[in-house]
Order: C-alpha cells, then structure tokens, then sequence
C-alpha cells in the first residue's frame, strides 16, 4: 500500500477510522472525508498516537450537500494526480424525515446521491491509475429495500425503508458502474460490514440511539472487525469487478432485485438528472 493515495468518506469514527487507522498503517496516504473537520481531526490525532508514520489528510466533504462534494472534488483533483481507492463508507440513518441541502431524503441522499456524485467526479483520477477501485458500503439491509420512483423523496417515510432502500440503491449503483467501468482498469465493488458496534444511527447533538447500541454492543463486531472487508478490498489484486463482499473478503451472490440492471440503469439516470436538475454537472462515465 506503500504511497497509494485512498479517500474514505465518513473516517471520523466507526468502521471508516479503523479502515484508515490500518490502511495508513500500510503505508496509503489516506485523504479522511469529514462532515464535521473536528470530529476528523480528532480521528487524525488519535490514530497518529498509534501510527505516529501515518500519512493522513482531513478535509471537509458534507455529502448532504453538492456544493460541499464538488468542492471537495475540485480541490483533490487539482492537488492530486491520481487516486487508488476511493471508499464509500458514510453513511447515515435517521429517526425522522430529514432532506440534504438539496432537498434530497437524507438517507439517499447522503449515502447514496453524494457518493453517486463524488464517484463520477473522482473517476478520471482513478483511471489514471493502475488497479484502482471504487469500494461501497452496502449492508445486508438491501435485501428489504425497494426503489420506487412513485415516491423518491420518501414522503412515505419509514426508517428502516429509508435506510434499506439507500443501500439496495449503493448494490446497484455498483453494478451499474461495474458495467460502465468494463472496459477500464477500475473496478467497483459494494461490502456489507456485518453488524458492527459503532455510531451508525446515533444522534450525533442529542445521544439519542446510544443505549440500544450499549446493550447490543456484546452481540455486535467491533469496528475494527467490522472494517475487515473493506481493508481487504482495498489491499488485494484478485477483485471481481462489480462483487458483493463480506466476512473479511467472502464474495456473496445478490438477491434477484439487485442484479435487476434495468433497474439499476434506472437509478442512475434518475441520480443524473436529478443532480443536473440542481445545476450541477456530471462527467460522462
Ligand atoms: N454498523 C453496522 O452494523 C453496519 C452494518 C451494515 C452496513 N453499515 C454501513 O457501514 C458504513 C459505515 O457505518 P458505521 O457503522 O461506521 O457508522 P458511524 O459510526 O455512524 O460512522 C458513519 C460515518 O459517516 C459520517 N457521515 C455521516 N453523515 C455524513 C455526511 N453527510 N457527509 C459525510 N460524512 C458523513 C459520520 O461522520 P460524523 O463523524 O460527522 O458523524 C461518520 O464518520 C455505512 O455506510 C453503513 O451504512 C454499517
């Protein structure tokens, strides 16, 4: 991992700071991509107390909001040339209905729209590079999700539909990359960390959420367990492009509806135009 250069959104805490914590220990140079730059700094000088070599960079990244995830993609491509891995780890679950900065239901919005739209701003980095890869955490919640275009902004809303459906949607945003990508040296794969003792779901201002996770906690992987699949895609050579991983670097079939790639096709021409809509512009893929 000598030098290669990795972003990992959402490495403040849970399984993306331990998947920065080992992969700077490799010797990447890790880019974390906060939300909140203190919570990333902090993340920063903890894993420095034990990596003190570690090469690790904190920048602002909201993927709630487009202007935040063009900016940040603007400002690492004009200071770095190329990217090895790019890893789609943030994500969100909220109690209630909320929206992004561009009127997006947070869940797809933040853990899949934001990721949608800093993939295809990031790709010409990582095409520049040999055996890159773009890795994105799903969950096995996908497998309770459905995408209905009836209802995109969730105004029938449901935590565990909101949350299940924005990870069937990174499934299939990952096939549908995998396909665009066939011909290039990428490769797209999505991850389900398996149940993992983190902040996933807690209020990050009122503590709402905490004790559920205190009393499952003994039941639960530890984050640095929890990260395992994503260290591995992120180290190995043997990727299948396109792969649903799990258990530390296990490949698992997808269920029906997210092989589905009219379906898949579907949401990404949805995600295209709903971020062109908004003004912004996207890059052809
Ligand atoms: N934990 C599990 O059991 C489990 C199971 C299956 C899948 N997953 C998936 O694994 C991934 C990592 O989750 P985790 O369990 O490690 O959760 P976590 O402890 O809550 O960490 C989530 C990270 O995402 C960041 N984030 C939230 N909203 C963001 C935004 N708008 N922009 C940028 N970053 C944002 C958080 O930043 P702050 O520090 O600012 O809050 C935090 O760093 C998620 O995609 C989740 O869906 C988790």
């Amino acid at each position: 991992m000598q030098g290669k250069k990795i972003i990992i959104t959402g490495a403040s805490g849970g399984i993306g700071k331990e998947t920065a914590e080992v992969l700077a220990a490799r010797g990447a140079q890790v880019t974390i991509a906060s939300r909140n730059v203190r919570r990333g700094e902090d993340a920063k000088a903890d894993i420095l107390k034990r990596i003190p070599h570690a090469h690790l960079d904190v920048e602002h990244c909201d993927l709630a909001s487009l202007t935040s995830v063009h900016a940040f993609a603007q400002t690492y491509r004009e200071k770095h040339g190329h990217l090895y891995a790019l890893i789609n780890n943030a994500g969100v679950v909220t109690v209630k209905r909320e929206s992004t900065e561009d009127s997006f239901e947070k869940m797809l919005g933040v853990n899949h729209i934001g990721h949608f739209y800093l993939t295809t701003k990031l790709l010409p980095l990582l095409n520049g590079e040999d055996n890159a890869r773009i890795i994105t955490l799903s969950s096995g919640a996908y497998k309770w999700g459905a995408i209905d275009f009836a209802d995109p902004h969730l105004e029938a809303f449901g935590i565990w539909k909101g949350y299940a459906r924005s990870k069937l949607a990174n499934v299939l945003f990952t096939i549908e990359l995998a396909r665009r990508l066939k011909t290039s040296f990428v490769n797209a794969v999505s991850v389900h960390p398996g149940a993992t003792s983190t902040e996933i779901g807690v209020n990050r201002d009122t503590g709402f959420g905490q004790t559920i996770h205190d009393v499952l906690r003994p039941f639960l992987k530890t984050a640095r367990e929890g990260a395992q699949t994503s260290i591995y895609l992120a180290s190995t050579r043997e990727l299948v492009n396109g792969g649903y991983y799990y258990e530390g670097g296990k490949r698992q079939a997808l269920k029906k509806k997210a092989l589905d790639h009219a379906l898949a096709k579907e949401l990404w021409a949805w995600s295209e135009m709903e971020i062109l809509r908004r003004g912004f512009t996207i890059e052809a893929v």
